[in-house]
């Protein structure tokens, strides 16, 4: 039996106070996420249970129990306060997926910090733009990431603590910095957690726009609930569960449904950090007897392009339950999960900004290949017009999505960007910036994204950002960046460049354009093909018309080009 029981039935007689009973919660009660995912554990009886199973690079495993997991976010919750890192302020946590990222977290969380979770792969650009917005005091972060920390402390004023965590002293530490060896610590046995409330602000999230800096999404300890009763109802998730979320913590996936939804449950998780292999990943799942697994279509992809065959060599009766985020889960992902592991890939369908499960296929219900089906027990959700904001009640007409306020892991604002938080809104909904049509079963269906954001591989990248780090190169007199179609990833990076005079369009050229941002964004921001162009097609009034080079990268009709400028070139 499935934990979600009827859908219909929990449609029916919903209310988010289920998931505040079972949690012992009341309003006005304190609430805080690191206390829920370890001492109320603990208290349950689930002390010597394995909260953690962790493989590193090199074949190394680490197990934590509860117990464990407890103490280490103590520790690192009174390292903190030993520092004097106050409730409210900003700690970033810049780390692989190591087990300190995730018992870092739980202690912020504890000790009434607001958690910054950044992705380690992101270069001093990414990295500054994101502490600069939050003016986080603290950062906790690895040798090997340290020095693109380095190279930017000095312009922030803001930053007084930079922890190490696996400091050897070979090299002297410089200026703010400090090492915690969460190993040789003493265990904090007794750790008061800061009385944090409903809506004091837990984690802060970044996420890319169209234009302007990433946006700080802010949470508070109250999306607890939601994230706990989705992660009961959609991920099924039970007690006996090994449980596998492949999302990295630095993206909202990898802390609602990678740290808070499975541990305020009391399940073991799995966590590989190692690159990408399919073999790597079946070992993995057949290794730790998984059953539960959450992952991404771009993985589903690039399992699938592994071939079948592999998937016959490894032993995967021990998965019961299998879903994906992030991006569009195309049917023929479904149809072969079904094939392959005799488990269809259950979609679902939310945002950094809502902070939980809104769109999903639950288990038990009919899975339609290529369709996210029916928004969460107490989700009212629809498909709006994109000007008048009503409701669409016609099935099979597209709209941009459309979600009534009020559930409890709702984004409370973008960090001091108030203005945008509140143009998310319109007619009563939040707008959460996707197209979709509804059938007449009342199954939702995504047709695409309203805005030029690039999802590649699931992750949001902002036109925006590649261009103006692109305009730092001093090859580069103007550039254009769109999405282009991939087979794996379904979107990747594209720059078209104007050269500055006296460049020359080399292959060599491109390839140091493409390190440039590497290094500067991300991997995943880095451009997979530069086109070197004269010039670009501009409007009259002189903005760059991306919508003209992204139709001619999917082959799509281009459309009115009445406000061209330059369209004869
Ligand atoms: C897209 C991810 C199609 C969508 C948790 C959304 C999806 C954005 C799906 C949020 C899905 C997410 N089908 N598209 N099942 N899930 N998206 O904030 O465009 O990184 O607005 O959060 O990813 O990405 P974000």
């Amino acid at each position: 039996m499935f934990n979600i029981g009827s859908y219909e039935e929990r449609v029916k007689d919903f209310s988010w106070s289920i998931a505040e009973k079972e949690l012992d919660y009341k309003d006005g009660d304190v609430i805080n996420i690191g206390w829920y995912c370890t001492d109320r554990i603990c208290q349950q009886g689930k002390a010597d249970k394995l909260a953690l199973i962790w493989e590193g690079k090199g074949g190394k495993e680490k197990r934590y129990t509860f117990n464990d997991a407890r103490l280490a976010a103590n520790t690192f919750g009174q390292f903190l306060r030993d520092q004097g890192v106050k409730p409210g302020e900003r700690v970033c946590l810049f780390m692989d997926k190591i087990p300190e990222l995730y018992f870092s977290f739980l202690g912020v969380l504890k000790m009434g910090a607001i958690a910054q979770p950044l992705f380690s792969a992101f270069g001093d650009e990414s990295l500054k733009v994101r502490l600069d917005n939050s003016e986080a005091t603290t950062i906790i972060t690895q040798k090997k990431h340290v020095s693109k920390v380095r190279r930017i402390l000095a312009d922030m004023s803001y930053m007084k603590h930079v922890i190490m965590v696996d400091y050897d002293g070979r090299s002297p530490l410089r200026e703010r910095e400090v090492a915690f060896d969460l190993e040789s610590a003493t265990p904090v046995e007794d750790f008061t957690c800061e009385p944090t409330f409903a809506e004091t602000p837990s984690v802060l999230h970044y996420t890319s726009g169209t234009t302007g800096q990433p946006k700080g999404v802010k949470h508070v300890h109250y999306s607890l609930i939601s994230q706990y009763l989705t992660s009961k109802w959609v991920l099924d998730l039970q007690d006996d569960d090994i449980y596998w979320c492949t999302a990295d913590p630095g993206w909202v996936t990898g802390t609602s449904y990678g740290i808070i939804g499975p541990w305020s449950l009391g399940v073991t998780q799995c966590v590989l950090d190692r690159g990408f292999s399919a073999e790597e990943w079946y070992r993995f799942i057949e290794k730790h007897r998984v059953s539960m697994w959450y992952s991404a279509p771009t993985a589903i992809r690039s399992l699938m392009k592994a071939g079948d065959e592999l998937v016959t060599k490894h032993d995967m009766k021990c998965l019961r339950m299998l879903a994906s985020v992030g991006e569009p889960l195309n049917s023929e992902a479904v149809i072969w999960s079904e094939k392959v592991f005799g488990l269809p890939f259950l979609d679902t369908y939310w945002q950094t900004e809502t902070g939980s499960m809104m769109i999903c296929n639950y288990p038990g219900m009919k899975v339609k290949p290529g369709s996210m089906a029916k928004p969460f027990p107490g989700i009212t959700a629809a498909v709006v017009d994109s000007d008048t904001y009503e409701e669409i009640t016609e099935p099979g007409q597209i709209g941009l999505i459309g979600f009534r306020p009020g559930w409890p892991a709702m984004m409370r604002t973008y960090w001091g960007n108030e203005e945008t938080y509140k143009s998310k809104f319109k007619n009563g909904w939040y707008i959460p910036g996707d197209r979709a049509t509804i059938d007449k079963e009342g199954y939702f269906w995504f047709v695409g994204r309203d805005d030029d954001v690039i999802n590649t591989g699931g992750h949001l990248v902002s036109p925006f950002e590649v261009e103006s780090a692109l305009l730092e190169h001093e090859a580069v007199a103007e550039s254009a960046v769109v999405s282009k179609p991939d087979v794996v990833n379904m979107e990747v990076v594209k720059a078209f460049v104007v050269l500055k005079a006296g460049f020359d369009p080399t292959d060599e050229l491109e390839l140091k354009i493409m390190n440039f941002i590497r290094k500067k964004l991300s991997p995943l921001a880095m451009p997979q093909e530069t086109e070197y162009v004269k010039n670009l097609p501009k409007t009259r009034s002189g903005k760059i018309m991306r919508r003209l080079l992204h139709a001619q990268e999917w082959g799509e009709e281009i459309g009115d080009t009445s406000t061209l400028e330059n369209e004869d070139d």
